[in-house]
């Protein structure tokens, strides 16, 4: 059973191939279910296209830090319209990145709360991104307590803590693999096994393993879950299998979706 809390099945890099691939996983590779978040008003119809297509795919819908440039006075009421569609299960992907910029803080601040505003009127969970934005990101969840997840979760023990506090859920994925990842490590050990869920974040964050070798890939895939579920598991000395239905379950709570 692999639940991908969050994966980019519109992402140009699945067009060959896109309906082979999500029909396959989902037959053949224990992919049962997958929510697609969006990073802008396209890609956000998108998402809903594919979770329309697809039984087994749910929809987010939001705008990303990297696309806040594109927030404006109309995109409360473009999101309004698009959450009408019973299969958006979350508001998303939305957040803070001052790593890709740093130059328009006032701009990512105002698409992050405007979006979180939205969420709590509908009483919706949110997808958040954070990167290199802690300090200002922390202040904003305590303001909106907001419900949802922190999506590939990359900050210390005690961020993943006040993470936890907030209620909210952490997302961890291939990253958890890397050959220099010290602090998703503890993190994954850390986080209580009701609070965690799993995440390829593909076409983006290829697993270690299947980057080098014969096994190269390209993209990061859905059914790659299960390697990080298995060394998650080594890390919490648990079987796999077990770890994958938890997280699973945990996901279907964040979503809601039965
Ligand atoms: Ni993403």
């Amino acid at each position: 059973m692999i639940f991908d809390s969050h994966a980019h099945y519109y992402a140009a890099a699945f067009d060959q191939d896109r309906n082979e691939l999500l029909r396959k996983m989902n037959r053949e590779q224990e992919v049962t279910t997958i929510v697609c978040p969006a990073e802008n008003m396209l890609s956000s119809v998108k998402c809903v296209e594919l979770a329309e297509e697809y039984d087994f795919i749910y929809a987010a819908v939001g705008v990303h830090p990297c696309y806040a440039d594109s927030w404006n006075d109309d995109s409360i009421e473009e999101l309004e319209k698009l959450l009408r569609h019973e299969k958006i299960v979350a508001l998303g992907e939305m957040g803070l990145d001052y790593y890709r910029r740093d130059d328009n803080r006032d701009v990512q601040k105002r698409a992050f709360t405007e979006q979180l505003a939205l969420a709590s009127s509908k009483k919706m969970p949110v997808i958040i991104h954070d990167r290199e934005a802690h300090g200002d990101m922390y202040d904003i969840l305590w303001h909106y307590r907001p419900e949802g997840v922190m999506h590939c979760f990359s900050g210390s023990v005690e961020l993943a803590r006040e993470a936890l506090q907030l209620g909210l859920y952490i997302g961890l994925g291939g990253s958890v693999t890397a050959v220099n990842a010290v602090r998703p490590v503890e993190v994954a050990k850390y986080v209580p096994l009701d609070r965690l869920v799993l995440e390829t974040d593909a076409p983006y964050l290829i697993p270690r393993i299947y980057r080098t070798g014969e096994n190269k890939y390209k993209r990061c895939e859905s059914w790659m879950i299960r390697y990080v579920a298995q060394f998650i598991a080594d890390l919490r000395g648990m079987e796999t299998d077990q770890l994958l239905e938890i997280t699973a379950r945990n996901a279907s709570n964040l979503y809601r979706i039965k």
